[in-house]
């Protein structure tokens, strides 16, 4: 597997951003995986495990992956041991196959660098779930990917062709009062929703639902959730 390096500097810059908008995402997340009390549960791509948190209050076997070192450690001082916090190693999530009954994701797969990336992602995380299981990943709107919004703006250097995958750029963040959080290795890539939602059924699951999330005082969505269940249930 292939595995997208997450710059260790990133932690405490990226902790400075403006993350109100994770009040707008998490409803949609937790809607979507429905009621977790005492089913098992992992977050991939925890960061410092602001979801993580939630997930835990309501009561599931929580699991939190990331591939940052730094991360995982943020997220332990916030979780202490009520989740099973682990760097992800070579892109495989240490447990059995069948094992869980939902994943989330929260903006990561635009991270990947090759749609061969988010392809194995896909994969890792069907083997781990149970038949029926559900994944619920929130990405960044890819239809929008080169405009404004009130946490982020997205630098695309020359035109941007929708259709051409991995298109490299530069994420610009806002702090709360508004002036910017710069960092030239802040970097996404661009793939067209297609491209996203053809992976969910090339993958082994049932497409079931996609929310474009509306954030108070953007005209656009900036995000959208995608749910979909492990097939073979
Ligand atoms: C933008 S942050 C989001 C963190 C968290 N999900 C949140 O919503 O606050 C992206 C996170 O994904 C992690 N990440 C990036 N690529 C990954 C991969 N291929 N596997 C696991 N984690 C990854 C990064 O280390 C980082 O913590």
């Amino acid at each position: 597997m292939t595995n997208n390096a997450w710059n260790e500097s990133h932690v405490g810059t990226y902790s400075q951003y403006d993350n109100s908008e994770l009040d707008v995402i998490h409803p949609v997340i937790l809607r979507m995986v429905g009621e977790i009390k005492d089913r098992k549960v992992a977050d991939y791509g925890c960061g410092e495990g602001k979801l993580v948190q939630e997930l835990v209050e309501r009561e599931a076997e929580v699991f939190g992956y990331d591939l940052s070192d730094s991360m995982i450690s943020e997220a332990k001082k916030r979780i202490k041991d009520k989740a099973a916090l682990k760097k992800i190693k070579s892109g495989v999530i240490p447990l059995p196959n069948n094992t869980l009954d939902a994943v989330v994701s929260n903006l990561v797969l635009m991270m990947c660098d090759s749609v061969e990336h988010i392809r194995e992602i896909h994969q890792e995380i069907n083997r781990v779930l149970k038949p029926g299981g559900i994944l619920a990943y929130c990405i960044t709107h890819p239809a929008f990917t080169d405009k404004t919004f009130t946490t982020y703006r997205n630098i695309f250097i020359g035109n941007r062709d929708y259709f051409q995958t991995a298109q490299q750029y530069q994420f610009v963040l806002r702090r709360k009062d508004g002036t910017e959080v710069t960092d030239e290795s802040f970097l996404d890539y661009h793939y067209s929703l297609s491209t996203y939602l053809n992976l969910s059924p090339e993958n082994g699951f049932n497409f079931r639902e996609l929310c474009e999330v509306s954030v108070p005082g953007n005209s656009l969505p900036p995000y959208i959730v995608v749910k979909s269940t492990k097939a073979g249930f």
